[in-house]
């Protein structure tokens, strides 16, 4: 099975990289769709009689204790998902992790304290990322690396844990890399892309690989107005990312030399603010006010993205078209979440944002074909880079 080469599991401490970054108001958890993808691993561990030890990171705290951060809250929804009762070790490494490990029998589960309270973790410098993942190692006996959105991060507990212990893949990570496979291998046509989110700049790698792969590019969310702007539109008040304008201009130009369609909406919808009770409208693309900001796609764009997706065969999304946290300016990424609900072929939402963005929505997980746990990781393997956490346990 999946954990074979770490020979029987029964009575072994086994260290497990889940990734547990889920969002937070207060310690209230808002989607807890990384736990729960979480738990068939170490479900299926503890089954096999191993002792659990779940190391994961909240945030990005800088290297200390900060209680803002703490996974407290986290561990108790993991245990009322496993229905069992989960030990917290308030230190990540150390002796009182190791107490608490040590108290584990067989089947149990410990989670301990985020693991980016320690500045070892994220370190560039390999010898102190070496030196923190010498006392990762030092609690388990074997390491399974699960935790799929950070297999991008070349960090202690993802990559250097690896080299010090007999290690395997977890089911949820092989599971991603499976599905993320058929985007980049024997992709079935047309395929659609639909990318939206804030910044033009966190796309730059994943457009520019996408224009030699995709059939389709659809363009929302807030970096479109870089795009608009490229085209020549005034965008009023709406984000701008002035310095990648000459990049998106260059974009459209390869799209029509490559035949790779990018779509960019005809219509947005417009508000004097940034506010959940701003009054919204909807204006053409060439007659955005001065004064007001785009904060969605319009309906009609809406439903011409919803065409494109509907009549594709395999579809990545990743990013919402617009301010979906805000009811009025909803409808771009409830159209587009529908669209993909309705794919006769492989559809895939990527990224923790996106997945949020649907549950909030109020669609189930299972509407679509896959909801990748990744945001960053499932774009730098589309992207076609190298991941850190998957090529390590591969050497
Ligand atoms: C994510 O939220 O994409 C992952 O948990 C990785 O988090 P990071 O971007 O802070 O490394």
């Amino acid at each position: 099975g999946q954990y074979a080469a770490l020979g029987d599991v029964a009575g072994k401490r086994v260290l497990v990289r889940s990734d547990l970054n889920v969002p937070l108001d207060g310690d209230r958890i808002t989607d807890d769709g990384r736990i729960r993808a979480s738990v068939p691993t170490i479900q299926a561990l503890s089954e096999a009689g191993a002792r659990v030890v779940v190391t994961a990171h909240l945030g990005r705290p800088k290297g200390e204790p900060d209680a803002a951060y703490s996974l407290r809250p986290v561990a108790a929804r993991l245990g009322e998902l496993l229905e069992r009762d989960v030990a917290f070790a308030e230190d990540t490494v150390g002796d009182s992790a190791r107490a608490v490990v040590d108290g584990l029998a067989d089947g149990d589960v410990a989670v301990l304290e985020n693991v980016r309270f320690n500045a070892g973790e994220t370190s560039k410098d390999d010898a102190e990322r070496g030196a923190f993942a010498d006392e990762l190692a030092a609690l388990a006996d074997a390491f399974v690396s699960d935790g799929f959105g950070v297999v991008h991060r070349k960090q202690a507990s993802v990559y250097d844990v690896a080299q010090r212990l007999p290690h395997a893949m977890g089911g949820l990570v092989s599971t991603e890399i499976e599905v993320l496979q058929r985007l980049t291998q024997d992709v079935q046509r047309p395929y659609v892309v639909v990318l939206g989110g804030s910044k033009v700049s966190d796309k730059l790698a994943v457009i520019d690989n996408l224009l030699g792969k995709a059939d389709t590019l659809l363009i929302g969310g807030g970096m479109v107005f870089t795009f608009l702007a490229a085209e020549g539109h005034e965008v009023g008040n709406s984000l701008l990312e002035q310095d990648q304008v000459e990049t998106c201009r260059d974009y459209l130009r390869r799209s029509q030399e490559s035949g790779v369609e990018i779509v960019l909406p005809t219509d947005v919808v417009v508000a004097p603010e940034f506010k959940a009770d701003a009054p919204p409208t909807t204006v053409a693309v060439d007659a955005i006010p001065a004064d007001q900001i785009g904060l969605d796609i319009g309906p009609d764009s809406a439903a011409a993205f919803a065409e494109r997706i509907a009549g594709a065969s395999t579809v990545f999304w990743n990013g919402p078209m617009g301010v979906f946290e805000f009811d009025a300016f909803a409808g771009g990424t409830r159209a587009v979440a529908q669209a993909l609900t309705e794919v006769d072929g492989l559809s895939v939402v990527g990224g923790g944002d996106s997945a949020a963005a649907v549950r909030r929505l109020g669609f189930a997980d299972d509407a679509f074909g896959h909801i990748s746990t990744g945001g960053g990781a499932s774009l730098e393997y589309l992207e076609g880079k190298e991941l850190p956490g998957i090529t390590v346990l591969e050497d």
